[in-house]
């Protein structure tokens, strides 16, 4: 079994079983792991979405390897800890955090787990990269299951400050599960401060020197992909589509999201609304389309919000839609890539107004699909995006005022004005792309390597740079 130089961890696989078909998983892990683990046919260990256990299969080249969660442990460990305690808490409590012996008991178990299965699959001196909040103990449960490997770990959302993360009961265990791996990522500079700030502070100052690095790696989109997809002839036929469905507007504001707290969704609505209500926004000749792609359903946090956005978009469309026209479009559901690029070449103006995020990989996706096209972003100072897409209209999503005011500003934006600025961010996106993101972090991982006499031989192996075609067609390793 131990026989992959290169593996992938995260919660969820790729893909899940939806009925008798497998389709893509939501949210951005998958999204930006998907083309980098595919281009080095690296494994993926995770879940496949429901409660039968399945088997290993390949998808597009890449090996799957499942790991079984029983219907308890998707209550307690992944609805529970992982999205009822961690979730909000890391992001700014921005629903109220709980906390639950039961469910640590359940996470440190199916932790447990995916180290053991991760261990039995990994090949000699492997490297493993494992990924966000749901397996924050594997990098020290891997290790003293094989001290052979080489072990990152990166965290796709915000790490909090340490007044926050010291509520957790079980907060200096997951510090040292973490600090099992020899590379640690996180999205932003702030995000790495807090976690070395919540070690000194919960586990002594010299606990973070067993890591040889630690460090801000801001995560990215698959740009050639995109640009081919938006240069293509379908997705401006449907985008085309999209306007004369809409009634051709003379503005659409559009927002894509899973339906989540962090993401501002409501806050975006009651902006709207009031730019509706003082005469800013003319509901005759402007259309918001939310897309808010159903998530975690079964949490009772989740199920309010949905309710709370359905009753605040009726009301809102009550007040101002004519027999002419919706003036909000909400869309509970998920659409493939190619119809989220139409969408982005559609609209005007792209609203990522997240009241926390770890990246925003929407927004990355906006501005690369629009390059040479204009368009205008409206962003939330609360979204790792915003370090880099500085030419966005940043926003503080708290402040009515402030987003109100913003929103208006993208609306009137000069059209070149406007084009230059999303041509800037589509530059900054282009020399940071997901591969350049992913061979950042295993050259890092490599140099680990390098620093161990044993390995300098793998150490030694070229770097190819992913975004370069003959990387595409790199061989059966990792970039390393
Ligand atoms: C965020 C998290 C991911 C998660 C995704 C979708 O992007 O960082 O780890 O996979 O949301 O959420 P879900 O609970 O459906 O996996």
């Amino acid at each position: 079994m131990n026989t992959h130089p290169y593996v992938v961890v995260a919660n969820r696989l790729p893909c899940e079983r939806a009925a008798d078909a497998w389709r893509a998983s939501p949210g951005g892990v998958v999204t930006a792991l998907t083309p980098v683990t595919e281009h080095s046919r690296g494994a993926w260990v995770g879940w496949a979405g429901g409660e039968t256990a399945e088997e290993p299969r390949t998808h597009h080249g890449m090996p799957l390897i499942p790991v079984a969660l029983g219907s308890a442990e998707i209550d307690a460990y992944y609805e529970g800890f992982a999205n009822a305690t961690l979730w909000p808490l890391y992001h700014t409590n921005v629903s109220t955090p709980q906390f639950r012996r039961s469910w640590w008991e359940a996470y440190v178990a199916v932790n447990r787990r995916f180290a053991e299965v991760t261990a039995e699959v990994c090949a000699p001196d492997a490297t493993v990269w494992i990924h966000d909040y749901h397996l924050q103990l594997v990098p020290r449960l891997l290790r003293e299951l094989r001290p052979d490997v080489r072990i990152g770990f990166f965290s796709h959302i915000p790490f909090p400050s340490v007044d926050l993360f010291a509520q957790l009961p079980w907060r200096t265990e997951i510090l040292e599960g973490i600090l099992g791996a020899d590379v640690i990522g996180f999205q932003r500079r702030r995000d790495v401060r807090n976690f070395e700030a919540a070690c000194a502070a919960l586990l002594g100052p010299a606990s973070t020197a067993s890591a040889t690095v630690i460090d801000a790696y801001p995560v990215s989109v698959d740009v050639g992909h995109i640009r081919d997809i938006a240069g293509s002839g379908q997705a401006q036929a449907e985008a085309t589509r999209i306007r004369a469905d809409l009634g051709e507007p003379e503005t659409l504001l559009l927002g894509i999201d899973r339906l989540d707290h962090t993401k501002g969704i409501l806050e975006r609505l009651l902006a709207l609304e009031e730019l509706f209500d003082n005469g800013t926004l003319d509901p005759r000749t402007t259309r918001m389309v939310q897309v808010a792609v159903p998530s975690r359903e079964r949490i009772p946090a989740y199920r309010q919000l949905r309710e709370d956005i359905e009753r605040t978009v009726g009301r809102i469309n009550g007040k101002f839609a004519g027999l002419a026209g919706t003036t909000i479009h909400y869309l509970h559901r998920d659409y493939a890539f190619e119809s989220v690029i139409a969408w982005y070449l559609a609209a005007d103006v792209l609203l990522a107004t997240s009241m926390r995020d770890g990246m925003n990989l929407v927004a990355k996706e906006y501005v690369t699909a629009r390059a040479g096209r204009g368009g205008a972003l409206v962003l939330s100072e609360f979204a790792g995006a915003a370090d880099e897409l500085t030419d966005a209209l940043i926003v503080n999503p708290h402040d009515r005022e402030a987003m109100v005011q913003a929103i208006a500003e993208a609306v009137a934006m000069d059209a070149g004005a406007a084009r230059a600025r999303i041509d800037a961010m589509a530059e900054v996106v282009a020399d940071h792309d997901v591969y350049a993101w992913a061979n950042r972090f295993t050259g890092d991982l490599a140099e680990v390597a390098a620093e161990d006499p044993a390995d300098a031989a793998v150490a030694a192996a070229p770097a190819p740079s992913a975004a370069s075609p003959a990387a595409a067609a790199a061989p059966a390793q990792w970039m390393i």
